[in-house]
């Protein structure tokens, strides 16, 4: 099948609708594009969902979301580039790129607002008002949208992942949220859209994300439980390079709630923090062999 470019969700409606007649399912991958390897491990996960007799469709959504950027985002220098994109969705045997204009998604009158609560507060949620109500409210659509059998996420963005997960269970959407593991550069940077706009001194101060969530890894597999030494020394690692820290975290990867001491599984760190004037984040599972 070659790739269709679809931009108005009535071209997207009808194709859905035939598809369901036809019972073939169908698995989404949503970004906001400038395509890059985390991306593309998504959309392998998405094939691997559909399998190889080629039934189903494979669909990636390329939207740069404005209700997801507070005013003094970068929502005006996010990295576009559109023609690229559908050349790598061509290469990688995407079937559908969804590319729609802003006024396709929200246009005159629009009104209505998805909120996750208690997950959009902490964290992320804390130095971007207002963010999450973006994502969760375009990826409701999305999902409203296409119907897919399968929604393929990054746990690069893992408040994202989990809040995603709270929308499609408390609305019923019946989607099978999958999640993917963060792809990373060989010095241990998370793959990110936003690397593009790093001077080359941010670029290396950047790799500390990585370095103090690894050493902080390293120290819990050694016996270190307490969450707060862990964190600490995560903070000094941001400062010593030179990142401008806006949190660490340690929580439980469903309530995303706090944990003191680390004990059990399904325990994350989480780290957000400025390489100059870049936001970057990263995040890491805490073992804890017990
Ligand atoms: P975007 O930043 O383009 O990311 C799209 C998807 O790719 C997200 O699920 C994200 O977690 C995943 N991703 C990004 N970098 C990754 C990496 N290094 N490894 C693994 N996965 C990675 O996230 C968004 O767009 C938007 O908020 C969106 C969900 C599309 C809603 O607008």
């Amino acid at each position: 099948m070659s790739l269709s470019f679809l931009t108005t969700a009535a071209q997207v409606r009808t194709r859905v609708a035939a598809l369901a007649a036809q019972g073939r399912p169908l698995a989404l991958v949503p970004t906001m594009g400038c395509l890059h390897a985390g991306h593309l491990a998504l959309v392998e996960a998405a094939k691997g969902r559909l399998g190889p007799e080629g039934g189903g469709v494979a669909a990636l959504s390329l939207f740069v979301n404005p209700l997801q950027f507070g005013p003094h985002e970068d929502f005006g220098r996010y990295p576009r580039q559109l023609e690229e994109d559908r050349g790598v969705c061509e290469r990688v045997g995407i079937d559908w790129l969804y590319a729609p204009p802003a006024q396709e998604v929200y246009p005159p009158g629009f009104q209505t607002y998805v909120s996750c609560e208690a997950l959009s507060l902490p964290l992320c949620g804390q130095s971007r008002p207002g963010h999450f109500r973006g994502v969760a409210t375009v990826v409701c659509k999305l999902l409203a949208l296409f119907r897919p059998r399968w929604a393929v996420f990054g746990e690069k963005d893992f408040q994202q992942l989990c809040l995603i997960r709270a929308l499609n269970r408390d609305l019923d959407l019946g989607v099978e949220i999958v999640g993917v593991p963060i792809i990373r550069e060989a010095d241990g940077l998370a793959l990110s859209s936003r690397n593009k706009l790093l001077s080359a001194t941010e670029r290396r101060q950047a790799t500390a994300l990585f370095r103090v969530l690894s050493t902080a890894r390293q120290r819990c597999c050694e016996g270190e439980r307490r969450a707060w030494v862990l964190k600490e020394e995560a903070e000094r690692g941001l400062l010593e390079a030179g990142i401008r820290m806006d949190y660490v975290a340690i929580v439980d990867e469903v309530g995303l709630a706090p944990v003191e001491p680390i004990e059990g599984r399904g325990i994350r760190m989480l780290v957000a923090g400025f390489a100059g004037g870049i936001r970057l984040i990263d995040n890491i599972a805490l073992p804890c062999p017990d």
